[in-house]
């Protein structure tokens, strides 16, 4: 470690400002003349940039990685490291399932180690921070980033965020496959009108506080490095610089005393926001609501240090954000090692290892959800003729949005995977539809029809492009892209023997999917290992257990929907797929989702009984323990998990109809029988109410356990908060 309180007396104020910028690297070489050893300047952009500036975003390897880093300290007068930031959001190489699909597995320690994995390979690549975990609340299936994140539920998406973050930052930031974490994005961004990518976003404080903030709370605690605000305005005001956010509840609620890092050029958008078309505003507005670090856009360079001189900012609130950036360099090792152990070669030996492909198709196949099942699956081995159709069934464009450095190329398509489990089987391959975007080329449809018709079983293998979710990537339809589920009719004409493997970024409108097929496995983008994960799921090699982070619509008509949602004052009565006039209900779909938050079958056959409390009232102090019995009455080994769910009958404010407080995954043998235990504490049952207070009000509360929306076993307690 260095003293870099000395460092930071030596340096000018124009080199402290310097700290503050994060450039894009490929504006200073071009990438592949790094290999090369040619190091001409691309862009002419001034040396003096390139040897003062604090960090880089989107270079591409641990040779270009080490370029830049000799070139900067070669010239340097401080000789301080630059950091190298990229977003590893599920995998650097190896790439491991997206973020909602990991959610599916209600499994931290599966997300550690994915997180363990991908900061291998990535501190190997030469990156020291990743912008990860994301831990945007979602309840809208339009937005293209609810790839991101790991759903709908507050507690399991703060769950699996702060277990992501204690794995990427291992035991110390200095050992050389640590890595430092930037929670994002902060805050709501989730929540944009009409799911539409960077939309405007109004919520109220308490709806903020119940669902949207805790999630990144949960990871600041966890130890978060850095944070990066939204690029959303929240109610009215850009997250980067509303105040509220920023300053009152991060800094002086929370204490957050890590780095507040811009997104991407955030800091030039608020001119496209209508805040400022001044830069020396839009700085002094990004740095006085606690921005320390401008990514890509140079208000900070351009007028931060007129700021200061004009006494807008002093010089030691420049040094306090200043001496954060040194102190992550220095606990990161940076000044001893300025390559965090980065690889010379640019191909590490360290990436796509056995042990990160096992750990790939392990966690593809626990993140998998089983949706639909009439018994045709677990398909047999010995199954003698196989049709495997559709645009998915030998494809490589499974590993999704942000794949970091994971190449498509180097994933095991569908078709591979099942030629390997089932060798004697004779599979025939067709894709059906001429790609994932056509809508008028049926000339594959015959050859997908007769293969049906010819074969025991039919996969069908359907989904959305990988490209259309992820950032800037929203849809305002959700169903099956192209002439999908027009091929699914007329293969379903051929042979009604058909299993859909599906695959998304987001929950899809799978409704006609669903009336055409005996079972449906999503698999959403299963990454490297996905094919080779449906294929053992397929033949019962492995046994799903995923369970839905995010609600299935029938509809895009329903987003957003989501499972706790309030009773409102005239709930539906009538059967769900019948119109009731004067209900909250719509005329032509039923209120109801195709798949609920929390749905996922299994080849298992589990039992729930005997949910029992140890006491039927609760007071402030004291708890209760809940008491389920679970049995896996089949002879298939097989993971199951069991949620607790909680109903505020009565409240000062409206409550949801569901809201799951715990949960816990086991596995079991044939046969076996699990007594789970959960204990109840007041605040479990608490929630922020109109005055922006967390209360929990006396009244009865119904504690159930199954799935969201089809609850299986319900006991009432009673909590009186004034009694001893
Ligand atoms: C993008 C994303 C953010 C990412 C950043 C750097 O625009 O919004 O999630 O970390 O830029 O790539």
């Amino acid at each position: 470690m260095v003293d870099v309180k000395q460092i930071l007396s030596q340096m000018t104020t124009e080199e402290k400002i310097g700290q503050l910028m994060q450039h894009n690297a490929n504006m200073f070489i071009d990438s592949s003349a790094a290999v090369t050893g040619d190091n001409s300047n691309k862009l002419g952009l001034s040396q003096k940039v390139i040897n003062t500036v604090g960090s880089v975003l989107n270079f591409c390897s641990s040779v270009e990685m080490r370029t830049i880093q000799d070139m900067h300290l070669k010239n340097d007068r401080n000789k301080i490291p630059m950091l190298f930031m990229m977003d590893v959001v599920h995998g650097f190489r190896t790439i491991f399932p997206i973020p909602l699909a990991l959610g599916c597995s209600f499994d931290p320690n599966l997300a550690a180690r994915c997180s363990e994995m991908a900061a291998d390979e990535a501190t190997a690549g030469g990156v020291q921070v990743t912008f990860t975990p994301m831990v945007d609340y979602v309840r809208d299936a339009r937005w293209g980033r609810v790839m991101e994140t790991c759903g709908e539920e507050p507690l399991l998406n703060g769950m699996m965020g702060a277990a992501q973050i204690r794995a990427f930052r291992g035991k110390s930031l200095s050992d050389k496959t640590s890595m430092a974490t930037c929670v994002k994005h902060f805050a709501a961004y989730g929540g944009a009108e009409a799911g539409r990518d960077y939309n405007t976003v109004e919520l109220s404080e308490h709806i903020l506080r119940e669902y949207y903030l805790p999630a990144y709370k949960a990871c600041i605690d966890a130890g978060a490095d850095m944070i990066m605000p939204a690029f959303n305005t929240l109610n009215g005001i850009p997250a980067t610089v509303n105040f509220w956010l920023m300053k009152k509840v991060l800094k002086e609620e929370w204490g957050f005393s890590g780095i507040v890092i811009s997104d991407f050029n955030a800091i030039g958008d608020l001119e496209r926001h209508g805040i400022t078309n001044d830069e020396k505003t839009a700085a002094r507005l990004a740095f006085e609501n606690g921005c320390d670090i401008e990514m890509v856009s140079n208000t900070y360079t351009h007028c931060l240090k007129e700021l200061i001189e004009k006494g807008v900012f002093t010089e030691e609130q420049l040094d306090d954000a200043v001496l954060k950036v040194l102190n992550l360099k220095n606990n990161l090792g940076m000044f001893e090692d300025p390559y965090h152990g980065a690889d010379i070669q640019e191909n590490s030996e360290r990436f796509l290892t056995p042990e990160h492909r096992a750990t790939a198709r392990k966690a593809a196949e626990e993140c998998a959800v089983l949706l639909k099942n009439d018994g045709i699956l677990p398909l047999s081995p010995q199954v003698e003729k196989i049709a495997l159709i559709g645009p998915f069934a030998d494809n490589h464009e499974i590993i999704g949005f942000w794949s970091c450095n994971g190449k498509n190329e180097e994933s095991v398509t569908v078709s591979e995977g099942i030629h390997a489990a089932a060798p004697n089987t004779e599979i025939t391959v067709t894709r059906g539809c001429g790609n994932l975007y056509d809508d008028c080329d049926r000339s594959g449809f015959d050859a997908a029809v007769k293969a049906a018709a010819a074969a025991d079983v039919v996969i069908l293998c359907l989904g959305e492009p990988q490209n259309y979710s992820g950032e800037g990537n929203s849809r305002a339809d959700i169903t099956l892209t192209g002439l999908q589920d027009e091929l699914a009719a007329a293969v379903a004409n051929a042979n009604k023997n058909i299993v859909a493997l599906t695959f998304s970024g987001r929950p899809l409108a799978l409704t006609e999917l669903e009336k055409n097929v005996r079972a449906i496995l999503h698999m959403w983008f299963p990454g490297t290992e996905g094919g080779s994960a449906a294929a053992n799921l397929l033949f019962g090699y492995a046994n799903p257990c995923g369970k839905l982070s995010m609600t299935f619509p029938r509809a895009v008509g329903q987003c957003p929907i989501y499972y706790n949602h309030t009773n409102t004052g005239k709930p539906k009565f009538f059967p769900d797929d019948k119109h009731q006039p004067y209900a909250s209900n719509y005329i032509d779909c039923p209120n109801s989702p195709l798949f609920p938050f929390g749905h996922g079958l299994s080849y298992s056959n589990f039992k729930y009984e005997n949910l029992e409390l140890s006491d039927d009232v609760l007071y402030n102090n004291s708890k209760i323990e809940v008491s389920v019995t679970v049995k896996n009455c089949s002879d298939t080994v097989g993971k199951e998990t069991v949620m607790l769910y909680m109903r505020d009958l009565f409240a000062s404010n409206s409550r949801p109809v569901q809201q799951l407080i715990a949960f816990e995954k086991a596995e079991f043998a044939a046969d076996e029988t699990k007594t789970f235990k959960f204990n109840i504490t007041a605040p479990m049952l608490g929630f922020w109410n109109n005055e922006n207070k967390f209360v929990t009000e006396d009244g009865v509360f119904q504690i159930s356990t199954g799935c969201a929306d089809r609850l299986i076993l319900t006991e009432n307690l009673t909590f009186i908060s004034n009694a001893e």
